[in-house]
């Protein structure tokens, strides 16, 4: 019986998607891999391996063993941590992605979902409601390799007939697992901080608006995307996702509701500017013509599920 392997399964993604696939497909059926295993986490019937998507030998080894069929290939730096480290953000974001396809094409796996990010987007793109086709100019390693990532993926589709699939999350709000060096980081640790802390001191200003989506919704939409007809796809590089929008100073004030005397102060760092070059919103049409694609959760729903869960998480 072919199998599902999670690439990056101890991340923030990874997590919470080897639950559902795990639902789905049943726990046996899912290869949980990352170049550091998180052993706490575990979920029974699963298997977990140490791999690392560089070493394509031993890709292919697993593969083969575990007769996979599809592929999440998780396994990335993101857009803060990157920019610290230009040549391995480069290396593995698109080197893991050359090993995949490469396989693929090969005949070795028969579905790909592979991540790319509103950080597609650059100081040129339109701000608002960004359209799914416009300027593709990002000022970031991370933009630049997801652009690239964007560009092969629909070249394997149209050349070799590569099922590879993508969407281009917005910033990923969740607490199960912490995130993995973005900047729109900044959305999880207000809550974090909170709860411990009374008080948030943050990364960005004030007033930049970002597009965010609750990790429920972008497991959903990433589970709807790759059991979608493949016919019925119009977008064969990565569709625009979205969920809600909103600056610091609004998360701040839906936490005061909870939590009346937290208070947030501002201190922008190198973050600042990457946030600035991105969108403040996101046209997903395409995704909601093609598949139907709807969010579930709003700025109110987001906070609550994040403080609820966290208090009980640290209980
Ligand atoms: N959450 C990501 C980041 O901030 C955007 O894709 O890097």
């Amino acid at each position: 019986m072919a199998k599902v392997l999670v690439i990056g399964s101890s991340g923030q993604i990874g997590v919470e998607l080897i639950e559902q696939l795990a639902k789905i497909h049943g726990s046996s059926k899912i290869i949980a891999s990352d170049i550091n295993l998180n052993l706490n986490r575990n979920l029974q019937g699963v298997t977990y391996l140490k791999l690392d998507v560089l070493d394509k030998i031993k890709l292919l080894e697993v593969i083969k063993k575990y007769n996979i069929s599809e592929v999440y290939l998780l396994a990335a730096l993101l857009s803060a941590v990157a920019e610290r480290n230009i040549q391995l953000a480069w290396d593995l974001n698109m080197k893991g992605l050359f090993h995949i396809l490469d396989l693929a094409k090969e005949k070795y796996i028969k579905k790909i979902f592979w991540p790319s990010s509103i950080a597609v987007f650059g100081p040129t793109s339109p701000k608002l409601i960004t359209p799914q086709t416009t300027i593709l100019e990002p000022s970031t390693v991370y933009g630049i390799s997801k652009m690239s990532g964007e560009r092969w993926c629909e070249y394997y589709f149209l050349k070799y007939g590569v099922d590879v699939r993508s969407l281009r999350y917005p910033g990923i709000i969740s607490y199960k697992s912490p995130p993995g060096g973005g900047t729109t980081d900044y959305a999880i640790e207000i809550f974090h901080s909170a709860i411990k802390k009374g008080r948030y001191e943050c990364f960005i200003d004030k007033d930049i608006e970002l597009p965010m989506i609750y990790m429920d919704d972008a497991i959903r939409a990433t589970l709807e995307l790759m059991n979608y007809e493949r016919k019925k796809l119009t977008v064969n590089s990565s569709y625009n996702i979205s969920g809600i929008s909103f600056t610091p100073k609004e998360i701040a004030s839906c936490i005061k509701r909870t939590y009346p005397n937290f208070s947030i102060s501002y201190k922008p760092d190198f973050r600042n500017e990457i946030a600035l070059s991105w969108p403040s919103s996101i046209d997903d049409s395409y995704a909601r013509k093609d598949w139907n694609w709807s969010h579930q959760f709003n700025l109110e729903k987001i906070t609550s599920q994040m403080l609820e869960g966290i208090s009980n998480s640290e209980a």
